[in-house]
């Protein structure tokens, strides 16, 4: 299993060369992006003005969608060179007031107190083996009062089998096992580390949070395109979201 986080890292390395590939897609969904109506509801009134950090900030689609809701700055971090090339580009093709820079977390190697807000998710915890670490990280780069926030896949999705017409479990999966290798797109071969709801909320609370709100979703934030599993009928938790503030 990978303890060092060189497999992940690797495959990440191969399955990021879509953030260069699918550049003028992004760019153009890029135009009128908007966050999720339950981030949306929660964010509206903290983002305004705030200067917003973006751990595992990915392609930044979600940054974008956050300066058009008012945030005064966002600066991602992803240890992607091609993640952050090219989520820099299109946000100054757009002139949004976007940064980007290459860290590992949980160093994110920022200043202390430098953000209103911490925002997350969309695929991001599942690739931290230490997760008291990253929010000690989190607590670290607020200012008194700040907000973290994560929208995430929920912990109990590495069960969800895809089948079109049965709710099933996939036997060679545990909602309390460490971690599993993932085996669907985009980053094929990364070890996912699983942390169960319950360890993502006290690990929140034992770095000094506050958790203001804690929802389960039904809908899955992502879906292949054409297909419908069974799992995403609304019957079961696929996503999570969680606000909560720096004490
Ligand atoms: C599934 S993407 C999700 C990010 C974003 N929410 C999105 O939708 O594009 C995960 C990103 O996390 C980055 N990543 C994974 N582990 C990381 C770490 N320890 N530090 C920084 N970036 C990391 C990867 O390079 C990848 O760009």
């Amino acid at each position: 299993m990978d303890v060092t986080g060189d497999e992940t890292r690797a495959a990440w390395a191969v399955a990021s060369r879509k953030y260069e590939d699918e550049y003028a897609e992004h760019l153009e969904l890029a135009r009128t992006v908007v966050l999720l109506p339950a981030e949306v509801e929660a964010l509206s009134e903290i983002v305004a003005g705030a200067d917003v950090v973006h751990p595992m900030s990915g392609h930044g689609l979600d940054d974008i969608a956050l300066t058009r809701l008012g945030a005064r700055s966002v600066l991602g971090l992803d240890y992607s060179e091609a993640a952050v090339s090219s989520a820099q580009r299109r946000a100054d093709e757009l002139g949004m007031p976007c940064r980007y820079t290459r860290a590992a977390m949980p160093a994110s190697g920022l200043d202390a107190a430098c953000a209103d807000l911490v925002y997350t998710g969309k695929g991001a915890l599942i690739w931290l083996a230490d997760l008291p670490a990253f929010f000690a990280e989190v607590h670290r780069l607020l200012r008194a009062g700040g907000w973290f926030y994560v929208y995430e896949a929920h912990p109990l999705v590495p069960l969800w089998d895809w089948h079109p017409d049965e709710i099933r479990v996939r036997p060679d999966r545990g909602y309390f096992a460490p971690s599993h290798v993932n085996d669907s797109f985009p980053a094929n071969g990364a070890v996912e580390r699983q942390h169960t709801l319950a360890e993502i909320v006290m690990a929140c609370r034992r770095a000094g949070f506050e958790i203001e709100h804690l929802e389960e979703h039904p809908e899955p934030f992502w879906r292949p395109d054409g297909f419908a599993a069974a799992v995403w009928d609304g019957r079961l938790p696929n996503a999570f979201s969680m606000l909560a503030r720096r004490a």
